[in-house]
């Protein structure tokens, strides 16, 4: 298949570690809008599992989690990051994985996906593109946010109302699919060397 016609290759990272964390729920529902879709391959990095030291020292701890996580985020087209909002931002151990990286983050989109209590998760959302912008990575502009998300979904981990989240999903999805593509073919002819 050419590159033309394969499926982006999209890595879900799932940003939150807290124990007993509701993250995992809104990830199932986001992992089904994106294997819906034809036009999308989908792998995940789950920080919760990736157990990155926050001192940036090689050693064999070090070396183990990134063997591991780096491959996932160097052959993605492009990325969606589900964040709750901690404090006003995203979590620290999503920081630490993002910092333990460079190349893998260049000319790439990323589409952000939040939840939280009242805002959303906006806030954490807003952070991320400032963020993402140093790395040369592009955030696209619609995003997926559920405020007080414990209502939103039900015992079983479906939502009580999935016709705004899909219809949302569809809208940034599609954003994610055009940004990977249109930079994959321009990677293909140009390579991104801008600093
Ligand atoms: C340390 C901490 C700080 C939080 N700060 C905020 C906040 O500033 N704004 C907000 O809307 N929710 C805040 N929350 C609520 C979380 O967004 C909510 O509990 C969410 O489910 C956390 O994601 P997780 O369950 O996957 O860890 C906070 C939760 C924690 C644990």
């Amino acid at each position: 298949m050419d590159t033309v016609t394969a499926p982006l290759q999209v890595t879900l990272i799932i940003g939150s570690n807290r124990h007993g964390r509701f993250g995992p729920v809104v990830a199932d529902w986001l992992l089904g809008r994106l294997r819906d879709r034809e036009d999308l391959a989908v792998e995940v990095v789950d920080v919760a599992q990736a157990d990155l030291p926050t001192t940036f020292a090689p050693g064999p701890g070090a070396s183990a989690a990134l063997a591991e996580i780096t491959p996932k985020l160097a052959r993605a087209d492009a990325f969606v990051v589900l964040t709750p909002e901690y404090n006003h931002s995203f979590p620290a151990a999503l920081k630490n994985l993002i910092d333990w990286h460079y190349a893998e983050w260049r000319a790439k989109p990323v589409a952000l996906v939040s939840y939280g209590g009242l805002a959303g998760g906006l806030r954490a959302v807003e952070h991320l593109r400032q963020v993402f912008a140093e790395l040369h990575a592009v955030t696209v502009r619609d995003t997926v946010s559920f405020h007080n998300a414990g209502a939103s979904f039900d015992d079983e981990g479906r939502l009580e109302d999935p016709s705004g989240p899909d219809a949302a999903a569809k809208v940034m999805l599609d954003q994610l699919a055009w940004w990977g593509t249109a930079l994959r073919e321009a990677k293909e002819k140009r390579p991104y060397d801008r600093a």
